[in-house]
């Protein structure tokens, strides 16, 4: 038995040339024991034939809205409410373009916006086409919306050129689906476990226009929020300004450091474990002017700053702290600062990432971390931060387990 038997996958073909590899995609699935109900755009249909999608599926395959005899049959909210999964390969430029614009103008399109089922997307396309500012941001927005995306795979392509927009292999796919419902079906190891995250920078004003903040984007934070609450905890995020789309959570917004200290120790008794990626500012200014400050004949203006309060020491200061975890963000020197972090602040672990390298870090899409703990230190590779996040939050489950069974 895999992970996928007696799983059921409504794939959506749209018209690019890799369609002709969904009859093998189909074929694969269904040896796993999935069962494959097949929706085909008008264009898939000019690249491979429902007769065909229809063989190799072994149910009938449906292309219309307007089909008086299909809806008798599966109509198409209950197509939408039938599936576990809703996987679009290939999906063309034009078919994400619609969906992320909420579309409805066919059956696959309307099934997507009725479909309560997740749904991931293999993209395939021309390489300049994938590599488009609207494509990208297309498939961000997707991104965003909790969407899967599997590729694109990069190589020759059949207009002859080279890069990225190769739909996933079938293959692959069969593998990326298999480790999608494993995924699912794993014991979610924070189950019901309260968990607080700081999130993006803080901004420490000097005069009503003017701020000291600066370049977190939250994406780190908001990444450990999902792959917490992918593992089953109850979250809470404590953000700084950031423009990101909420996590499924209790969000809390603040300003300053002194905002994100408050609504952390307001609310920190109840919770389990403590993560703090914030960048929260080490000071701010001593007074802040009522008015805007203007410019003098001065060359120089100074402004005081007094020390901020430390959010993640004062947690893990408490009488009975939670499993409280910091973050360094350091430029060299990355394991002796961490280290030394991780004691003066009590830590029961600190996540360490090198700000000086381009690529990751503050403002990026990837991250690699070392993590340390009093007994072991681990590593994760560069990744995109959704990646890493989950693997930082299966140590942190594992070491928080272990705290609590001893
Ligand atoms: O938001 P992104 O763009 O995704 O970038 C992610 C990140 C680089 C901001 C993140 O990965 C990260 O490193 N966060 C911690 C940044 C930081 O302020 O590090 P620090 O070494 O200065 O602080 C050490 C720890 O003390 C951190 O857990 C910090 O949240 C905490 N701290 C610091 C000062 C303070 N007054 N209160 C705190 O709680």
């Amino acid at each position: 038995m895999t992970a996928i038997a007696n799983k059921r996958i409504l794939l959506g073909i749209t018209g690019g040339i890799a369609a002709y590899k969904c009859a093998e995609l189909t074929r694969r699935l269904t040896e796993q024991g999935a069962e494959v109900r097949v929706v085909m755009t008008q264009s898939a249909q000019e690249f491979i034939t429902p007769l065909t999608m229809q063989a190799v599926s072994g149910n009938p395959v449906a292309h219309s809205l307007l089909d008086p005899a299909a809806e008798a049959g599966m109509g198409h909210i209950e197509f939408a409410k039938w599936a576990d999964l809703v996987l679009i390969a290939p999906a063309t430029a034009n078919f994400i373009a619609k969906f992320t614009a909420g579309i409805a103008d066919d059956l696959l399109s309307t099934l997507c916006l009725a479909t309560p089922a997740p749904i991931a997307i293999a993209p395939a396309m021309n390489q300049v086409m994938y590599q488009a500012q609207a494509t990208q941001a297309n498939l961000a927005t997707l991104k965003q919306r909790n969407i899967t995306l599997w590729g694109p795979a990069a190589g020759a392509q059949a207009c002859g050129d080279v890069g990225p927009g190769r739909m996933v292999n079938p293959d692959e796919l069969v593998t990326a689906v298999v480790n999608y419902f494993s995924e699912q079906e794993k014991p979610q190891l924070l189950a019901g476990k309260n968990i607080m995250i700081t999130a993006g920078p803080t901004r420490e004003a000097i005069d009503p226009v003017r701020y000291i903040s600066n370049h977190s984007s939250g994406k780190m934070g908001y990444a450990l929020a999902q792959a917490a609450r992918s593992l089953g905890a109850n979250v809470t995020v404590v953000s700084g300004p950031v423009a990101l789309a909420p996590v499924e959570c209790k969000l809390v917004n603040v300003i300053s450091a002194l905002d994100m200290h408050a609504a952390v120790m307001a609310d920190i008794h109840q919770q389990d474990i403590f993560i703090a990626c914030a960048a929260v500012a080490d000071y701010r200014p001593e007074t802040i002017a009522e008015q805007k400050i203007k410019k003098t004949n001065s060359d120089e203006m100074v402004v005081r700053m007094i020390k901020n309060p430390d959010i993640v020491a004062s947690v893990a200061a408490l009488e009975k702290p939670p499993f409280t975890v910091g973050f360094a963000a350091e430029t060299q020197d990355v394991e002796h600062y961490a280290r030394d972090k991780m004691q003066r602040k009590n830590l029961a672990m600190i996540a360490a990432n090198d700000v000086a390298q381009s690529g990751q870090g503050f403002n990026a899409d990837d991250n690699a971390l070392t993590v340390f703990w009093p007994q072991g230190t681990a590593q994760i590779a560069l990744a995109n931060k959704q990646v890493v996040a989950v693997q930082l939050l299966q140590l942190i489950a594992t070491q928080f387990n272990a705290n609590t069974s001893s």
